[in-house]
């Protein structure tokens, strides 16, 4: 069996209040999204790597790291499980079924190479596979308005990052099962609506997703750390 990686990278990232999607800031003198698709080739397991982009994408382009040959291009959707489906599709003719196939946000770019082998070696012979995730700290609400309904059970929470990893043909059927549902937030989403369990892995809390201003910052840090 193969590794393959899907990147969704079509996103605004309105809440960066930025003039560029985040992906395109500048984090330790590169993009963030060539951050981290070098932290995917520095893992060297992938066939190849597909980027989905925004066809309004004027960036992608200029960034050297577009023309690597492992890394081939995807027309981005509407929701990230539409950029993620796009990315699957680009290497139909490829992947075979069975092949595994690990999706990570292009807004996650301190991905370790040694967390990529950690969730591989962790699920390689797992029936269905699963995540990289975080347990909570916090303790979490449920709320509506704000008013506060109840209190979860932390001990059973997590907090889904990605990769996510799974096989070609079944993250395929499910995606496409799910298209237009807006609770379809991740890819194990997409699979536990087909009744499947994934399992989950914990993950490093400085695999952070670039999500306000300040992550930058923080990634920055994270990145001299590692
Ligand atoms: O917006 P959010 O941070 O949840 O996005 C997660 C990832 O999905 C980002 O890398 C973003 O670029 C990507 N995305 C996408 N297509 C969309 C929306 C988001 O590829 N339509």
């Amino acid at each position: 069996t193969k590794f393959w990686a899907v990147v969704p990278a079509a996103g605004v990232g309105k809440r960066m209040n930025a003039d560029r999607p985040k992906q395109y800031l500048l984090l330790a003198g590169k993009t963030v999204l060539e951050q981290t698709l070098l932290r995917l080739l520095q893992a060297d397991v992938f066939s190849a790597i597909s980027v989905a982009i925004s066809e309004e994408d004027p960036y992608w382009p200029e960034i050297p790291i577009s023309c690597h040959e492992k890394i081939i291009t995807a027309a981005g959707g509407k929701e990230r499980a539409d950029s993620v489906l796009s990315g699957l599709k680009s290497i139909r003719d490829k992947a075979s079924d069975d092949d595994w196939v690990l999706v990570h946000d292009a807004a996650r770019p301190c991905l370790t190479a040694s967390d990529i082998h950690h969730l591989i070696n962790a699920l390689i012979d797992d029936e269905v596979g699963g995540i990289l995730a975080l347990s909570s700290h916090d303790t979490l609400k449920n709320v509506q308005g704000n008013s506060i309904l109840g209190t979860l059970d932390r001990s059973h929470i997590w907090r889904a990052l990605t990769p996510q990893m799974f096989r070609y043909g079944r993250l395929k059927k499910a995606l496409e099962a799910a298209e237009g549902n807006p609770a379809v937030t991740d890819e194990a989403s997409a699979l536990e609506l087909l009744g499947l369990q994934p399992k989950i892995v914990e993950g490093r809390p400085d695999n952070i997703k670039i999500t306000r201003p300040e992550d930058l910052a923080l990634a920055q840090f994270y990145l001299e750390q590692q």
